[in-house]
Formats: C-alpha cells, sequence, structure tokens
C-alpha cells in the first residue's frame, strides 16, 4: 500500500456572524497541524464584525454575501451553496453564524454547528448567545454544556456529533455560564470536526 507522504487536508468554509472566537481558534489549530483542514473561505452575515479581523489575520478569504438580507431565504441559501460548490469548499463549519441557512439535500451532514447548551434542551428560534445561557439559569439547572451537531432545515434538530458538559453555579449570571460553556466549546469543536472526518473517510472506502 502506499504511504501517504503528505496528510489531506479537508477544504472546508467557516461561516459567521459575530466576535469570530472559534474561527481563530480553528485557524490556529489549522495552522500549527492540529487539525487537517484548510479553511478557504470565511462567510459572514454581517460587514464589520470582529470576526472578519481574524479572517485577514490568518488570511482567508472573505464574503458577505447580502448584507441588506433582501434575498429570500431560499435564495440566500442558493446562492451560498453555489458559491462553495465553485470554491470547492467540503465541509461548512457555522460558528455563531445567527441567520438561517436552508441545507440542500446534497450538503446533509456536511454542514456543522455548535450550540450553546445540551440539545434539545434550549435550542430552537429564539435561543442563542446569552439567551440561552439566561434561560438556563432562569429554569434552575444545574448542568449546562455545549453540543455540536449536524445541521438540518429545523432549528437545532439535527444529529449531534459531541456534547460536553459543565456545572451552573448558583452565583452565575449568563456572562460567567458563557464563558465556562465556552471553555467546553473550544474542545468540543475540533473534536467533532475530526470525528467529521473520520466518518467522511469512512464513507469514502
Ligand atoms: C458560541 O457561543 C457558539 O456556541 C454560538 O455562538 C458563539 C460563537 O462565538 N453558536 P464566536 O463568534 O465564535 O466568538
Amino acid at each position: 500500500m502506499p504511504k501517504p507522504t503528505q496528510q489531506t487536508r479537508l477544504p472546508v468554509a467557516v461561516m459567521v456572524s459575530g466576535t469570530g472566537r472559534h474561527l481563530n481558534h480553528l485557524a490556529q489549530l489549522a495552522s500549527s497541524g492540529e487539525l487537517p483542514i484548510e479553511i478557504c473561505l470565511c462567510i459572514s452575515s454581517r460587514a464589520g464584525v470582529g470576526a472578519l479581523q481574524f479572517a485577514g489575520h490568518w488570511n482567508i478569504p472573505v464574503e458577505v454575501p447580502d448584507p441588506a438580507r433582501d434575498l429570500s431565504p431560499e435564495a440566500y441559501g442558493e446562492m451560498i451553496f453555489a458559491m462553495l460548490e465553485e470554491r470547492g469548499v467540503q465541509t461548512v463549519i457555522l460558528a455563531g453564524f445567527l441567520r438561517f441557512l436552508p441545507i440542500p439535500a446534497r450538503w446533509e451532514n456536511r454542514v456543522l454547528n455548535i450550540h450553546p447548551s445540551l440539545l434539545p434542551a434550549f435550542g430552537g428560534a429564539g435561543y442563542y448567545g446569552r439567551h440561552v445561557h439566561a434561560a438556563v439559569i432562569k429554569r434552575g439547572c444545574t448542568l449546562s454544556g455545549c453540543t455540536v451537531h449536524y445541521v438540518d432545515n429545523v432549528f437545532d434538530n439535527g444529529p449531534i456529533l459531541v456534547q460536553r458538559s459543565c456545572k451552573v453555579h448558583a452565583s452565575d449570571d449568563s456572562d460567567t455560564l458563557a464563558s465556562r460553556v465556552f471553555e467546553q466549546e473550544l474542545i468540543a469543536y475540533p473534536e467533532a470536526i475530526r470525528m467529521h472526518l473520520a466518518r467522511m473517510a469512512e464513507s469514502e472506502r
């Protein structure tokens, strides 16, 4: 059997709407060779967000399609996936992306998302960012965490790849809980991407 001389890197796009801490972390792991991905494109739903500075730092090309949100969800999705296919992207990583993105059947199990709760709890429309953590605290949960899942056409609904939990303290507010959950997110996303890579390799055999 021929010995691979160079590890193949999966071409991915990272889609963002905000600060881009996951984008930065994944770019670091890609750059150091710890994660065999190549971030070929960063797509943002908004202009001027912090994530775009990280994209610039890592020399990742950026697109901000339809920033005024003129397009219907269907037209937006078609445009995004045409752009991804044109650039040879094989997997999409949603990282704090806050616009609804319809997923065509041919992209099933190739779009990943991270959500800052233990799904199916505290998922669905309206549960994003601090709203999730505030709801977890209000309900009196003693455990929270994060979930990485494949994306389908229902919010926070697709098959789960990785979950990691952390404690909720009585003294928590949504900021302190968000920080503790985010520590777990930084472990969960690379772990889920590795799992996805293994599944892709398995399906190609
Ligand atoms: C994370 O908390 C993630 O769970 C949620 O959005 C946040 C992303 O943050 N989906 P950032 O934009 O990567 O800093």
